[in-house]
C-alpha cells in the first residue's frame, strides 16, 4: 500500500538521526500521537522532547525553526502549514490527519491516500503507522485507538472503520485491546450507573441529563436496584439489567423526540484496553481519551503525556482530579450555552461564550450541544476570547456533510480573509481570527457555508 511505503520512508528518515523534538496538538488525539512516537525514539535509543501547541501557526514555527533542532517531528498537526514548514527549511517529519494545505517530502496523511481523514484514521494513527515502521511497535496500537476514539472518529458508523480497523485488529492480534457492541454512554467503568444518565451530554436526554434525582428514579422505575447504599457501576450490572437500561433508554429517545435520537448512538463499538486495571479511567478508550483532553487542555500536557507513557502513580492521579474539573467545565458550558441560546443566520448557528468558556474546550462543548439545539440543518459555530483574539469552533453533522458541507475549507477561507487562520475537518474545524473582526468573519462563513450546501 502507498501509504505504507510512505510511512516506511518517514521512518527510514528519522532513524538517519540520534534526536528528535516532537511536536503536537494538545488534546487526547495529539498527547497518544506524541507518546507513540516518544516511545518509538526511545526504543531505538534516540533521545527526544516533546512540545505541544495550540496550533501550528507563523510565530510558533519560527519559534521551534530557532531552537534548531536535528530533526522535528510534527504530530496531529503540520499538515495546515506545509508550504511555511518547508520555506523555513525544517528538517521535518509530518504525521497528520488534517486537511492538508501545501505539500512536503516527509508529509503522512490520509487525504494524499485517498482516505478520510476525518473518520477513518487519526493523528495518533498515522503516527503508528510510521511507528510500526521503526521497530516493534505493535502494542502501541492500543493508544492510537484512544486517540481516534479521541477525535470521535468511531461517530459516525457506530464503529471504527478503515484504517482504524486495521489498527485495532493489530491490537486485538497483539492482545492489547478488545472491542464489543455496547451502551456507549460515558462512565461504563468508573461511574455508578445513574450518573451515565445524569452526565449523558453526547446524547440528551431531557428531564434526566443534569438531574442526580430523575437518573436515579428512572433506573428505580424500571427495578434497577441498589446494593445496599450504593448503586454499581455498568460493568458490575448483570447482563439482564442491562438490556434493561437499553430497552428503557431507546424507548425514552424515540418517544420524546430528541433532535437526532437514534439507536446507534446509543449502541456501538466499545473498546477496551486489556493492559489496564478494570475499573479505572484508563481501561475504556473514552475514558482514556477525556482523561487525556481534561489534561492537555488545561496546559497540563506533560501530566497526560506521563499518563500515556505509563505512569498510574503521581500522574494518574493528578489527572484524574483535572478529569473532575474538567467534567464540571462542561457541564458549565453546556449549560451556558442552554442559557443564553443560540443566533441563527442563514446557514449557520452560532454562540459566543466570550470568556466563560475556555478556549481549548469550547469546541467540545459546540459539538455536545448539538445534542439539544433544535435546528440540526445548520451546522454550529462558536467563539470564545483567547489571549490574541478569538478562538472559532465549529462543528457538522453526516447530513450536513451529505449536502457538501466542508467546514474545514470554509473556515479556513473565511479566517484567511479576515486576517487569521484555520483549518481542520469537514465535520469539524477552529481557527483564530482578530477579535474585531468577528462579525465580518460571520458573514463570510455564512455565504461559503451556504455556496456548499445549497
Ligand atoms: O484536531 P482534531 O483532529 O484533533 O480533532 C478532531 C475534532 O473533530 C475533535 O474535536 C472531534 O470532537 C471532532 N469531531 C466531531 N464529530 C465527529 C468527528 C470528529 O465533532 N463525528
Ligand atoms: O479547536 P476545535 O476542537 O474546534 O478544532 C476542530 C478541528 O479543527 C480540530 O481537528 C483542530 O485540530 C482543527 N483546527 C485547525 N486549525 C485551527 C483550529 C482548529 O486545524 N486553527
Ligand atoms: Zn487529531
Amino acid at each position: 500500500m502507498a501509504l505504507v511505503k510512505k510511512a516506511k520512508e518517514c521512518a527510514d528518515h528519522i532513524k538517519d538521526h540520534t534526536s528528535a523534538l516532537v511536536v503536537s496538538h494538545i488534546d487526547a488525539d495529539g498527547l497518544t500521537a506524541a507518546a507513540i512516537m516518544k516511545k518509538a525514539l526511545k526504543r531505538r535509543g534516540m533521545d527526544s522532547r516533546v512540545i505541544f501547541v495550540k496550533q501550528l501557526d507563523q510565530k510558533n514555527l519560527q519559534e521551534i525553526a530557532d531552537q534548531n533542532p536535528e530533526l522535528i517531528i510534527f504530530t496531529d498537526l503540520g499538515s495546515g502549514m506545509l508550504d511555511a514548514i518547508k520555506s523555513l527549511k525544517l528538517n521535518a517529519v509530518i504525521a497528520d490527519h488534517h486537511q492538508p494545505q501545501g505539500s512536503y517530502e516527509y508529509h503522512l496523511n490520509p487525504h494524499i491516500f485517498g482516505f478520510n481523514g476525518g473518520i477513518e484514521v487519526s493523528g495518533s494513527g498515522m503516527t503508528y503507522f510510521i511507528a510500526r515502521e521503526m521497530g516493534d511497535n505493535g502494542d502501541l496500537a492500543a493508544l492510537a485507538i484512544v486517540g481516534a476514539v479521541g477525535d470521535l472518529q468511531h461517530a459516525k458508523h457506530g464503529q471504527l472503520i478503515g484504517l482504524n480497523r486495521t489498527i485495532l485488529e493489530e491490537g486485538v492480534k497483539n492482545k492489547v485491546i478488545k472491542y464489543e457492541k455496547d451502551l456507549m454512554l460515558f462512565g461504563r467503568q468508573t461511574r455508578p450507573v445513574f450518573k451515565l444518565l445524569q452526565y449523558s451530554t453526547d446524547i440528551y436526554f431531557p428531564g434526566l441529563t443534569g438531574s442526580e434525582e430523575a437518573s436515579i428514579e428512572f433506573l428505580k422505575q424500571i427495578g434497577i436496584r441498589q446494593q445496599g447504599e450504593k448503586w454499581r457501576r455498568w460493568i458490575d450490572l448483570e447482563l439482564s439489567e442491562k438490556q434493561k437500561i437499553v430497552s428503557a433508554l431507546i424507548q425514552f429517545g424515540l418517544t420524546r423526540g430528541i433532535p437526532g435520537f437514534k439507536v446507534e448512538r446509543l449502541i456501538g463499538e466499545v473498546y477496551t484496553l486489556l493492559c489496564e486495571r478494570e475499573g479505572t479511567e484508563v481501561r475504556d478508550a473514552s475514558e482514556f481519551s477525556t482523561l487525556l483532553n481534561s489534561t492537555a487542555r488545561y496546559d497540563h500536557a506533560d501530566i497526560g503525556l506521563s499518563v500515556c507513557m505509563g505512569d498510574r502513580g503521581k500522574s494518574f492521579d493528578e489527572a484524574c482530579v483535572l478529569l473532575n474539573e474538567h467534567r464540571k467545565n462542561l457541564v458549565e458550558g453546556l449549560n451556558f450555552v442552554k442559557e443564553k441560546g443560540i443566533t441563527e443566520l442563514h446557514n449557520l448557528q452560532y454562540f459566543d461564550s466570550g470568556s466563560k468558556i475556555r478556549e481549548t474546550i469550547v469546541g467540545i462543548v459546540a459539538g455536545m450541544s448539538a445534542s439539544f439545539v433544535n435546528n440540526r440543518n445548520l451546522p454550529i459555530i462558536a467563539f470564545a476570547d483567547s489571549q490574541d483574539g478569538v478562538k472559532v469552533s465549529s462543528r457538522g453533522n453526516q447530513d450536513l456533510l451529505r449536502k457538501g458541507l466542508n467546514l474545514g475549507a470554509a473556515i479556513s477561507q473565511a479566517a484567511k480573509a479576515v486576517g487569521g487562520n484555520g483549518g481542520g475537518h469537514d465535520i469539524a474545524a477552529g481557527a483564530f481570527i482578530p477579535r474585531e473582526s468577528k462579525n465580518e468573519f460571520l458573514k463570510i462563513l455564512d455565504m461559503k457555508i451556504g455556496s456548499q450546501i445549497n
